[in-house]
């Protein structure tokens, strides 16, 4: 556990010093923590996930520190699944549900608990509160979390006391616990499956997180539009750093790489280097979504023109893209296949490509084909919560095969991209990337649009830039 730095300045600790670290600390126990809000619903999660698994031992760590080097590491993530089965987003822990003789579950959160001050590890350990902030202790987190908690440390040695209960550990997050378990790969994939799954329908309290991620995203997106004469003075980066600073003001950072690609690198979909020049007269596309504290994020796109006006080829890209999303709404509501928006959206984009001679038809055989996929490249759509991505482990047949369900949230994201470099269109259509993205909550009757509070419409973009362009 020692942090093992090289070259620090400091070759030994005196036993002296050690004496001194120990003394003089006040109790900081935290008595009377309430319940945390999302508690309930982590439990009822975990009853869900119980279900699936009688009788079998279910452990879910939530990851452990990456180095970047020496003692600098890279930025915490905790793994998805232990999340959402517990609401903690602590590191080097572990959900461990032990199976009860009546097919329930016990759970435990296996934590890091605080460092005593009776040894050097609070000062100069690996986990070191000192350096890297206060943790909860695990009386706090069993008030917080309503989960009864354990020392992680012991982890290990619980697990391997106990060999004959049939082990499933979601692989690949944790290598230690990985290793202190017997368990066999199909089978904890299926458990990475089942994890994935249950996140598919959110609860009332993540639409409640939904909504606070994309009404952020609505006001940094607010913001870069405030920013962009300030951006055509700089760069892309001004844009990616403007946005960034609401998604750390309101929440806990971005969920993905920002997207902020102005001219011919909206054709890149991956585009996050973000180090381009903003020129009038180019579009710039802003793919970007505030993450909450709670690890919610959104997922946003529009494209704006730079100059606060499209220019007719740009108009009639961005036309084609807005009715495909407005088709692709349109099929989203409970019952209907999740293909469906994709299909309605694609195909339209087809019948248009058809129409302006870029691919052959007819724009049925066209779209059975795939030839729009020259142009527009990407599905329509995931589903989005925890994950920018979310619920990508689930089963086909409950996901890309499956049907929409009140709860599910999704985009809808249709986009064309014409490269810059592309012989098979006329040179002023090269270098343009057009894509909408919004997240659409699937209701008892149909969607509610949650990212409406941005204009979508060509003619609504350029009246909102007509007033909050800075
Ligand atoms: N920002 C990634 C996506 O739209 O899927
Ligand atoms: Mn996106
Ligand atoms: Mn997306």
């Amino acid at each position: 556990m020692a942090k093992g730095r090289k070259n620090g300045l400091y070759s030994g600790v005196s036993e002296e010093l050690s004496a001194l670290m120990r003394t003089g600390w006040a109790d900081t126990e935290q008595h009377g923590l309430p319940l945390d809000e999302q508690a309930p619903y982590a439990a009822g999660r975990r009853a869900a996930l119980s279900a699936r698994f009688p009788g079998e031992r279910l452990v879910i760590p939530s990851g452990n520190l990456k180095t970047r080097s020496n003692d600098d590491t890279y930025p915490f993530r905790p793994y998805t699944g232990y999340v959402h089965m517990t609401g903690d987003r602590a590191r080097d822990c572990a959900l461990v549900l032990e199976p009860r003789p009546d097919g329930g579950h016990d759970a435990y959160c296996y934590l890091l608990p605080r460092d005593g001050r009776d040894s050097d590890e609070f000062w100069l350990g690996y986990t070191a509160e000192l350096w890297m902030g206060r943790r909860r202790s695990l009386a706090e987190s069993e008030r917080v979390l309503g989960v009864s908690c354990r020392d992680v440390r012991t982890a290990a040695d619980d697990l391997a006391a106990t060999p004959d209960v049939p082990t499933r550990i979601v692989r690949g997050v944790d290598p230690a616990l990985e290793a202190a378990v017997t368990t066999d790969a199909e089978r904890d994939a299926e458990l990475e499956e089942a994890l994935s799954g249950l996140r598919l329908v959110k609860d009332a309290w993540e639409i409640g997180e939904m909504r606070k991620a994309v009404d952020s995203t609505v006001r940094g997106f607010t913001d870069c539009v405030g920013e962009l004469s300030r951006a055509v003075a700089s760069s892309e980066r001004w844009i990616e750093g403007t946005f960034f600073r609401r998604a750390r003001l309101e929440g806990n950072s971005v969920g993905y790489g920002s997207i902020c690609a102005a001219g011919e690198h909206a054709t890149i979909m991956h585009w996050t280097d973000n180090d381009g020049p903003v020129r009038p007269g180019d579009l710039l596309l802003l793919d970007a979504g505030v993450e909450t504290h709670t690890l919610y994020t959104a997922d946003v796109t529009r494209t704006l023109p730079i100059s606060g006006v499209f220019t007719p080829v740009q108009r009639m890209v961005y036309d084609a893209v807005y009715e495909a999303q407005e088709a692709g709404i349109a099929a989203v509501k409970p019952g209907a296949a999740y293909r469906d928006f994709h299909i309605a959206a694609q195909r339209y984009l087809a019948e248009k490509l058809v129409e302006w001679g870029f691919i052959e038809g007819p724009a049925d055989r066209a779209f059975e084909l795939g030839l729009q996929r020259r142009f527009t490249m990407a599905g329509t759509g995931h589903m989005l919560g925890l994950d920018v991505h979310d619920c990508a482990e689930a089963r086909n047949e409950e996901y890309v095969d499956g049907v929409l369900e009140p709860g599910m949230v999704l985009t809808v994201e249709p986009g064309l991209y014409f490269q810059p470099d592309d012989l098979t269109v006329p040179e002023e259509w090269r270098g343009i990337g057009v894509r909408i993205e919004d997240d659409l909550l699937v209701t008892a009757d149909g969607s509610e649009n949650l990212s409406a509070g941005l204009p979508r419409s060509a003619d609504e973009v350029e009246a909102w830039m007509a007033r909050v362009a800075g």
